[in-house]
């Protein structure tokens, strides 16, 4: 089967500093794989570049076999790539529902259409679905602006979400949320997805990418110095002694 990304030779530098130095990755379909990796190690940037918020200096992005390399981010998104940010990207002054509608409306391109209603009732269905898989009923009539952290992060991957992805990439989906809540936040969000969307999620907590993960790549300088089971990365020696700091 073609994988759904394959990423040949990427490198990226910005000045002096070498953000992404020859990345080859291929991603099977479904798989789940956390990004780690030091402060600066270029996780960001590998997100950025595979969905066309960066281009590369070289090297090729392919999905499905399909050459995106250097195409926009609107393109990128259309051929069935999706994100969050490392800090949600919402409106902050809408509610939770209202921001849902927005995301469909333009996912569905009905955004500027003038019969546009947030009450056509395949709106209003798709909107109950996303609240009820991403467990945000109680906060659908809330502004975002008085949301808890940890919902806000649902409800922007919720909005990546209502573009249907087959590849999605989550930058820290836990960042800014207390360490006990992050079990569930992640849980919600891998029982909302079909199990045949692949996800890749930058993460810093270790127990995180132990649990949710079947593959994880370590980045350090630019360069992915381990991919494996996470099991077999976070035992390596190298990956402990760059990045987890945990004990050999
Ligand atoms: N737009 C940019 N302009 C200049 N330098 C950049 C830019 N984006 C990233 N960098 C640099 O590239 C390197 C990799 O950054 P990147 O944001 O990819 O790291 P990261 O692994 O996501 O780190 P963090 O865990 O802090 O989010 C860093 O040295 C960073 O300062
Ligand atoms: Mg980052």
């Amino acid at each position: 089967m073609t994988p759904i990304l394959e990423v040949k030779s990427l490198s990226k530098t910005f000045g002096s500093v070498t953000a992404a130095a020859d990345i080859n990755v291929s991603v099977k379909v479904g798989e789940r794989v956390g990004l780690i990796g030091t402060n600066g190690a270029g996780k960001t940037t590998f997100v950025n570049m595979v969905t066309g918020y960066i281009k590369p200096d070289r090297g090729t992005i392919l999905l499905q076999g399909r050459d995106i390399t250097g195409q926009s981010p609107r393109y990128i998104t259309r051929a069935g790539v999706c994100r969050s940010f490392q800090i949600p990207q919402l409106f902050l002054g809408l509610t939770a529902e209202e921001n849902l509608v927005v995301a469909i409306g333009i996912a569905t391109g009905r955004a500027l259409a003038p019969h546009a209603s947030p009450d056509a009732p395949d709106t209003r269905g798709a909107v109950e679905d996303l609240l009820s898989r991403f467990r945000l009923g109680e906060y659908r009539h809330r502004v975002v602006s008085e949301l808890p952290g940890g919902v806000r992060k649902l409800l922007d991957i919720a909005v990546a979400v209502t573009r249907k992805p087959k590849l999605l990439l989550l930058d820290e989906p836990t960042s800014g949320v207390a360490s006990e809540q992050k079990f569930a936040l992640m849980d919600i969000v891998m029982e909302a997805l079909p199990d045949d969307v692949t996800v890749l999620f930058v993460e810093h907590d270790m127990d995180i990418v132990s649990r949710y993960s079947d593959r994880v790549l370590a980045f350090y300088d630019g360069r992915i110095i381990s991919d494996a089971h996470p099991s077999v990365v976070l035992s390596d020696p190298q990956v402990k002694s760059y990045i987890t700091g945990a004990a050999n």
